[in-house]
């Protein structure tokens, strides 16, 4: 028998705050993501209306950043298509996304009206593999010019009076492959001159977000910070799990036990990556100015069967609530670095926390995930020492069984959220809480009869939170049993 999870929480220990923008979603031209997901229409000649029901419900998980248009669509994106009166906006082809045309009915002035209604700020990814600086920079003044200027006028000709103060900005997306197929030299010096023209305006400062690095590919972080470090204010690392290959990636929902360990393992190993890349920063900016934003990151599984395939439109089970969990608390645990991070993708697309079929729309178990989770914005994250460690092992090959972290909010409630990687059998978990006096404890638990239980448009609250009784906490002990495929959140009192 292996020695139980004992974790050591260091109440009085904190001190790095856990950035809400840590969940931050991604929003792309993709699919059925922004036309029918976050937006729709009766007809086509009717025009594009934002759904309350979808709106209401990310709302819930407190939404802190949207990161659009894309993705790769990102760099085959020209602004100007998508401003002005709609009906004389050109139509284009999505070439990465089953070459489908794209109206533009859903543009600047739109995306920047949801980012609004949701209280998120927005994070737009300017065109560096096929646009210009001069694109680039008209399109920063023209969402933040506060005075009279030729873009600042033109925002107002359509519209807007007041700059729409946008502070994240993405230079290019993923320049080592869709985005231009740079080497990371050429990247950085293309770098530095879209940087270089992206001025303060009033009281909007541009926080200046290069490409990262792709998974493991630390030269990329390494020639970025060595050769523009100094010109930026994130470089954003894409890190997709997948339970196969790329050609082969697998269902979503008919999967075996060695694929549910793939992708734990792959979420795992997100954790070897950002602590590499991070010590890479270290050298170039000890001070940890500079953020490591993921800003793309989930399950890649084949599309649902019947289902466009460049659409990505993928089914979401409590693998993917685990495999969120576990990603989300490495983030937590590497608050001092990582200050960002986007899941793709919000809707529709990919690791989606809604789903929608016509007026209908469900919660995915990784919503519900991202709701427990509020509960970390921007609170102290509270170190967890691990003292002795069970294993989740399949054939030769292991991860730990069990995932956490903890932080204290801004009314001093503590909370832990801790998930069981294991398909198959319940863990129990010891914690003792040190620097502090814990007597009670009250939690909630996502989890289901089976480890690829999904919620449907037929059943969908197949998978949703319940109450959970399995925490007991004794002289400062907690003690927690968490059952097979489980993500729970913790409330200590
Ligand atoms: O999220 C889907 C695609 O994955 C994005 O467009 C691209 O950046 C990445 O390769």
């Amino acid at each position: 028998a292996q020695t139980p999870t004992q974790l050591v929480l260091n109440a009085d220990q904190g001190r790095d705050t856990i950035s809400r923008h840590i969940y931050g979603q991604f929003a792309e031209h993709l699919g059925r993501l922004i036309y029918d997901g976050v937006w729709t229409r009766r007809d086509s000649t009717q025009p594009w209306r934002m759904r309350d029901d979808v709106v209401q419900a990310l709302k819930r998980i407190q939404v802190p950043n949207i990161r659009w248009p894309g993705g790769c669509f990102a760099d085959t994106y020209h602004w100007r298509d998508g401003i002005g009166p709609r009906e004389q906006r050109p139509s284009i082809v999505n070439t990465n996304w089953g070459g489908v045309t794209e109206d533009n009915g859903i543009g600047t002035h739109e995306y920047l009206a949801l980012a609004k209604a949701l209280g998120a700020e927005p994070y737009l990814v300017g065109n560096l593999g096929s646009g210009t600086v001069q694109e680039m920079h008209d399109w920063w003044e023209y969402v933040n010019h506060p005075g009279h200027s030729p873009m600042a006028d033109l925002r107002r000709k359509n519209g807007q009076d007041a700059p729409f103060e946008v502070r994240f900005w993405g230079m290019g997306n993923e320049s080592w492959g869709c985005g231009g197929n740079m080497r990371p030299e050429y990247y950085a010096d293309e770098l530095k001159r879209y940087a270089s023209f992206l001025p303060g305006y009033g009281r909007v400062r541009p926080f200046r977000i290069a490409v990262g690095p792709s998974d493991a590919d630390y030269n990329w972080t390494e020639v970025v910070m060595r050769d523009a470090g100094r010109m930026i204010d994130g470089i954003d690392m894409h890190h997709y799990t997948l339970a196969g290959s790329w050609a082969n990636k697998g269902s979503a929902t008919q999967f075996d036990e060695g694929q549910w360990f793939r992708s734990m393992r792959g979420a795992m190993a997100t954790d070897e990556m950002v602590t590499r890349h991070s010590a890479i920063m270290d050298r170039y900016d000890p001070r940890k100015r500079v953020a490591l934003i993921v800003g793309e990151w989930g399950t890649w599984h084949d599309p649902e069967p019947g289902s466009h395939p460049g659409f990505l439109y993928q089914q979401n089970t409590m693998r993917d609530a685990v495999v969120a969990a576990a990603s989300l608390d490495i983030f937590n645990r590497h608050a001092d670095r990582v200050r960002g991070a986007n899941i793709a993708q919000m809707v529709n697309v990919l690791q989606a926390m809604i789903l929608t079929q016509g007026s209908q729309m469900l919660l995915t178990p990784t919503y519900h995930v991202f709701e427990f989770y509020t509960v970390h914005h921007d609170a102290l994250l509270l170190p967890i020492a691990v003292t002795s460690r069970e294993w989740y092992k399949l054939g030769t090959d292991s991860v730990p069984a069990v995932s956490a972290s903890a932080s204290r909010d801004r009314n001093g409630v503590m909370h832990v959220t801790m998930s069981n990687l294991d398909p198959s059998h319940a863990h129990t978990v010891t914690l003792d809480v040190r620097g502090a006096r814990v007597s009670g404890v009250s939690g909630r638990i996502l989890t289901a009869p089976t480890m690829n239980a999904y919620n449907t448009f037929e059943h969908p609250d197949a998978v949703k939170p319940a109450p959970f009784t399995g925490a007991q906490v004794a002289d400062g002990r907690l003690t927690v049993a968490l059952p097979a495929h489980a993500v729970v959140v913790l409330e200590l009192k």
